[in-house]
């Protein structure tokens, strides 16, 4: 059945309620080309597995392994009144699939799920894996938006994070994405890393805002233990990164805006990407397929753990952690993502989405720690949910993110 979406709130996206659940279909990719200097989202996947290419064993039955995911977990929501509105392949990188892979893999969400009802399909891409061929291919299997890591625009800053890219590829990413029928393109860049200086970060910004671009994400660099910037980091110098970070990040946010590009949430600009509002504001259940894909089902938390390739092979369908969603740690990584949207955490969607009362959680004595900093800047908690004034939202949670890896021991 086919239910189309409501339009009830400020933003006019759907949202779950108790006897309509809608879905964000997420496919996580883990392959990459090369291991960034700064990246945290692979840290845990062994060199051996994050750069294996097609045609690999251990890659082909990775992609049986998703496909029968996918199949299997279909089954289990069919029959109920779920409406799929957000497809999202990320990874690692998911432009690296091949297009036999990549062919598959939307079969297995094709015979699965209903994608009629899908308002944003977006493919991430890196600029060193497609080229105006293969984005045509992406746009005629069904995506409608591209995705792009790019990072900066300075070459010799580009080999330094150890991308495979120039400038110049980037550039033209984006181009032959428009010209090959995407409206809407997304590239990400960031901020704050610890040797960075404003002239630098002034030439991305300028360069950015000039593409064919309707959304830029602005990451601020996190230094998450295990990657190779962290190491370079000399703990002693902290309160110098931070403070730097915030300022970086800051100014980067008065150029971008400057350039006509509206900030929705924090270092998201332009056009609002269901993807993120949902995601941030828990407005759908997130059906995360591959290792290192988290899944927020029926108030249950899912996570088949990032790095265990070959677990995930042998068990697509058993996870490692599953919990309920009302656990502590759940909602604390909840409070700290939707906070990061401008209109905040929304009391219903929360309500639905973990089964737990926004107040009761604040009060608990493992996250009242963390109301209590909240209030400390400002947060505003109202009939509707809970939000930070948008002048505080980058720079607190730039804290939280940037204290909460750095408390973490370095990986030995
Ligand atoms: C999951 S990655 C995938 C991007 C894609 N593979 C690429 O490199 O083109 C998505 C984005 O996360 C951001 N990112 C990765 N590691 C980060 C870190 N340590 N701190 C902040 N942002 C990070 C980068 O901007 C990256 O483009
Ligand atoms: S930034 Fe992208 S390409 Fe680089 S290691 Fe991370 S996921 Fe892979």
């Amino acid at each position: 059945m086919t239910i189309a979406p409501a339009a009830d709130n400020q933003l006019g996206l759907p949202s779950s309620t108790a006897d309509r659940r809608v879905l964000m279909l997420y496919v996580h990719v883990p392959f990459c080309h090369s291991r960034c200097t700064f990246c945290d989202w692979v840290q845990a996947i062994p060199n051996k597995d994050l750069l294996r290419k097609p045609g690999d064993s251990v890659r082909e039955k990775y992609i049986d392994a998703l496909c029968r995911e996918i199949g299997e977990r279909g089954a289990e929501l069919a029959g109920t009144d779920a409406m799929s509105y957000v497809i999202y392949w990320g990874g690692g990188t998911a432009s690296s699939l091949d297009n036999d892979e990549a062919s598959r893999i939307m079969t297995a969400l094709r015979n699965a799920f209903d994608l009629s009802t899908v308002a944003e399909a977006t493919i991430e891409c890196s600029p060193d894996t497609v080229d105006a061929e293969k984005l045509a291919f992406f746009r005629e299997l069904g995506f409608n938006r591209v995705s792009s890591g790019v990072q900066s625009f300075d070459d010799e800053r580009l080999r330094r994070l150890g991308r495979r890219h120039s400038a110049d590829q980037a550039i033209r990413l984006t181009h032959a994405a428009r010209e090959v029928g995407f409206d809407d393109v997304s590239i990400d860049i960031m901020s704050g890393f610890p040797d960075q200086d404003l002239d630098e970060l002034r030439h991305t910004v300028d360069q950015a805002v000039q593409l064919p671009i309707n959304h830029l994400s602005l990451y601020s660099f996190r230094p998450t233990p295990g990657t190779f910037m962290r190491r370079r980091m000399n703990p002693d110098e902290k309160r110098g990164y931070l403070r730097d970070q915030k300022h970086l990040f800051t100014q980067a946010r008065r150029l971008i805006t400057a350039a006509g590009l509206t900030e929705y949430a924090s270092g998201y600009f332009g056009k609002v990407s269901p993807f993120a509002a949902m995601y941030f504001q828990l407005r759908a259940d997130t059906v995360g397929f591959g290792s290192g894909a988290i899944s927020l089902v029926n108030q249950q938390f899912l996570s088949h753990r990032k790095g265990l390739l070959h677990s995930y092979v042998d068990a697509p369908t058993s996870f490692d952690i599953a919990v309920p969603a009302s656990q502590d740690r759940v909602l604390i990584s909840f409070l700290q993502a939707g906070l990061a949207m401008f209109d905040g955490i929304l009391r219903d969607e929360w309500r639905v989405s973990t089964g737990t009362d926004l107040d009761e959680v604040l009060t608990r004595p493992a996250i009242a720690p963390l109301a209590d900093f909240l209030r400390g800047r400002g947060l505003i908690c109202d009939e509707r949910g809970i939000r930070l004034p948008v002048r505080n939202v980058g720079v607190t949670l730039i804290e939280l993110a940037f204290e909460m890896a750095m408390s973490q021991p370095e990986l030995a």
